[in-house]
């Protein structure tokens, strides 16, 4: 018995994926596991799988004094959880129905987010401002292939998806109804080896930049342009205050993040399921309540 469910939790972990740490991922899809050891990384602020089980998030290096962390802690008595075996055996994960938990050893749940949706696609992101959330269902998605293979939503390993944009600050996600909502000509979302932007005359393509290929593109001409994601989930390319396209994809309001994913397709998750904070305690610009005025 014992020996089924040790190898079950090494199946487990080696079927589901590992978030490489290269300090500028800052998305964990769903299927995706936070090993011990691990974090999620935005400028300075991390999200960490501790390998004492509590997954914990520290602003600015601030290392003993964490902002916020699950308590999940299992090694109180016994010092910094200086057991191999132990300390492999915690991880957080986001599961299909959008709940974030931390467990050990596969079966023992010992934190959970709580909030609970339908099944379908989540992200957690870490925002510039530092904080956690959870979003979806997935609304939108671009119709090209995706570029990594089949299944590795839930196998891929660090190797595949740890290059976004090689030391570089470059975006990759839109925050709906911020300054991180629109994307103008001139600028790029990048992650590994793709690219979204506008070429000449705004046509908005994403392409691979290694080898050139564009792989989606919405075929949109003007002289003049923007991309924005509106706080109803909805994506147009504008030309001032005309729309030049749009993906038709509206729901309620709220907030909606836009995602360039390491499979190169670009993507629409909302509005927000769960958060560290509360709505009325951001107080960061960014993240303040969806402004109707797009500024
Ligand atoms: C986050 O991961 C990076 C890369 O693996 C590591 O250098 C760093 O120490 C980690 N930070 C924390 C707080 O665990
Ligand atoms: C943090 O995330 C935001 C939003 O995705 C991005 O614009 C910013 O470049 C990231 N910062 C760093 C230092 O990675
Ligand atoms: C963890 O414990 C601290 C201190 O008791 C508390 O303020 C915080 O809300 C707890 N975190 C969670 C996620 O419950
Ligand atoms: C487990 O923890 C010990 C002590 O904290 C550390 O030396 C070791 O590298 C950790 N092992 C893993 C797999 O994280
Ligand atoms: C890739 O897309 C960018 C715009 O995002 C464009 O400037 C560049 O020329 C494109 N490269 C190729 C090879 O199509
Ligand atoms: C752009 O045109 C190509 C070729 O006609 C088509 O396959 C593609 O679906 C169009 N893009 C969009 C977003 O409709």
């Amino acid at each position: 018995m014992a020996t089924v469910i040790l190898l079950l939790a090494i199946t487990m972990i080696s079927l589901v994926c590992i978030v490489a740490g290269t300090g500028s991922d800052y998305v964990l899809y769903n299927g995706e596991v936070l090993m011990a050891g691990q974090n999620l990384t935005n400028g300075s602020h991390q999200l960490a799988m501790q390998a004492n089980c509590d997954l914990v998030l520290y602003h600015s290096a601030h290392y003993d004094k964490p902002v916020w962390k699950s308590n999940s802690s299992i090694s109180r008595g016994d010092g910094e959880g200086n057991n191999y075996q132990r300390n492999r055996s915690c991880y957080a994960v986001l599961k299909q129905n959008g709940e974030l938990v931390v467990r050990r050893d596969v079966h023992y749940l010992l934190w959970t987010s709580a909030k609970k949706a339908k099944k379908g696609k989540y992200v957690l992101l870490l925002d510039p401002a530092g904080h956690i959330g959870i979003y979806g269902t997935r609304r939108w998605i671009s119709n090209n292939h995706r570029e990594t293979e089949q299944g590795q939503e839930t196998t891929a390993l660090s190797s595949e998806r740890h290059n976004p944009a090689l030391g570089s600050t470059w975006d990759y996600v839109l925050y709906s109804s911020s300054s991180h909502g629109r994307l103008t000509a001139g600028t790029k979302l990048k992650y590994g080896e793709y690219e979204l932007g506008f070429n000449r005359h705004c046509n908005l393509a994403i392409n691979n930049t290694v080898t050139g290929k564009t792989l989606w593109q919405t075929n949109t001409s003007a002289d003049t342009c923007f991309l924005e994601l509106d706080s109803n989930g909805e994506l147009t390319v504008k030309h001032a205050s005309q729309r030049v396209w749009s993906n038709n994809k509206r729901g309620d309001r709220g907030r909606y993040v836009a995602v360039l994913g390491f499979d190169g397709r670009f993507a629409v998750y909302g509005p927000l399921l769960w958060s560290n904070v509360k709505f009325d305690d951001i107080s960061s610009n960014f993240a303040m309540p969806t402004d109707e005025s797009s500024q």
